[in-house]
């Protein structure tokens, strides 16, 4: 064959294949939006279209028979029939697998258990079913979430009304028989009102200071403290109300321990932590408090003699208004609302930092462990 004769049969053979190329862009744009079928059978017909276009007008170009056009024409059109058959039953899979993914979708919550992993089909329907076993994961999670705001909403609320109504209705009572004079101990009327009074307003402040943590307001300014000089302060308001109701407290800090955080913050953390440590230590027992710089972290560890938690409630017990079952109340630890633990953890977590709670081992009782980022 002549170099003239093959380079005219190269140009015919890409202007027909360009051609058919553009019919069957231009058809498959008008398709898009149908099944997928469509698209395959485009994607079959174009190639053999353009293979029968390219060799019929290179034949008339070249003079071949009319015998050996028409052979040609019948192995193209039976090569486009299987090239369509092939495509037909492709798409066919293809639909259905979108389908069964569809039917997933369709029953997706994030309650239903079903997982869309093993939906059959390519990577890419696979890979999306896995997408959807990952957002019913975090929908499920989201969920959860919402579900404990919600239930710890309804316990504020109850709280609230129980909590702070019924000292009021003593008061109420305490202060009609002082009007009406049918009291005998007018004194111990008025200090009891007092002490109702203050525990109330400890209340209402913490429930202020939750609002604020809740809110995302807790502005905290952080100012390098020596470690020692927060424990001991907490330890000298405590240490007067354990020993009133036996209970040891020992403290001890690493020397030259700095944090930087918000002094008053973290008072208030200490405070909360040892009131519940006082309330709930038996008698003859004690209460430790430990502090120190592990792998460049403050390290906080207040440990109690309440006998151990149930696992169940160690998970709880920094939620809003949880108390677990009553306790005793020692004098000078009035109980509160719930609210100290979840009052710790906004505070400590706004500072960066995570507080733990685990039992000590031999059941002798709970460790609290705050951790703050060190210096
Ligand atoms: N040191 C502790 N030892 C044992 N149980 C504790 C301790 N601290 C807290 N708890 C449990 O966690 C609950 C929640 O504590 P907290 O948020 O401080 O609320 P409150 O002290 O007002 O009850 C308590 O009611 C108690 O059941
Ligand atoms: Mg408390």
């Amino acid at each position: 064959m002549r170099i003239a004769d093959a380079l005219s049969i190269v140009a015919v053979a890409t202007a027909c294949a360009v051609l058919a190329g553009l019919v069957g862009l231009t058809v498959a744009r008008l398709v898009r939006r149908r099944s997928i079928r469509w698209q395959l059978a485009v994607v079959a017909v174009v190639p053999v279209a353009g293979a029968y276009l390219g060799a019929t007008a290179v034949a008339r170009l070249m003079f071949i028979s009319a015998h050996d056009l028409l052979v040609m024409s019948v192995v193209s059109s039976v090569a486009a029939l299987g090239a369509v058959g092939i495509a037909l039953v492709v798409a066919a899979a293809i639909a259905r697998w979108s389908d069964a993914l569809r039917a997933q979708l369709r029953t997706f919550d994030a309650t239903s258990s079903e997982s869309a992993g093993g939906t059959p089909g390519t990577a890419e329907l696979r890979s999306l079913a896995d997408e959807l076993d990952r957002t019913r994961e975090r929908l499920r999670e989201a969920q959860d979430r919402e579900r404990r705001l919600e239930e710890a909403r309804r316990e504020l609320v109850s709280w609230v009304s129980h909590d702070l109504r019924t000292p009021l209705a003593g008061i109420r009572v305490m202060t009609e028989a002082l009007e009406d004079d049918m009291t005998t101990d007018p004194a111990r009327y008025h200090r009891q009102i007092r002490a109702e009074v203050d525990r109330m307003s400890g209340m209402v402040d913490d429930l202020f200071e939750l609002a604020r943590i809740q809110a995302g307001a807790l502005v905290i300014a952080p100012e390098p403290v020596l470690l020692s000089d927060l424990v001991s302060e907490a330890l000298a308001a405590i240490t007067p109300i354990a020993e009133a109701n036996g209970i040891r407290v020992e403290g001890a800090v690493d020397e030259g321990v700095e944090v930087s955080a918000d002094p008053a913050g973290i008072a208030r953390v200490l405070d909360n932590l040892l009131v519940n440590a006082v309330r709930h230590t038996r008698p003859g027992r004690s209460v430790e408090v430990r502090g120190s710089l592990v792998a460049g972290r403050v390290e906080i560890a207040v440990s109690d003699g309440c006998g151990g938690l149930p696992t169940e409630d160690l998970a709880r017990v920094f939620d809003v208004a949880w108390q677990g079952t009553p306790s005793r109340t020692p004098e000078g630890t009035a109980r509160g609302g719930g609210l100290g633990l979840a009052i710790v953890k906004g505070i400590v977590e706004a500072h960066d930092g995570h507080v733990v709670v685990e039992n000590r081992p031999r059941e002798t009782g709970c460790r609290f462990l705050v951790v703050l980022p060190g210096q």
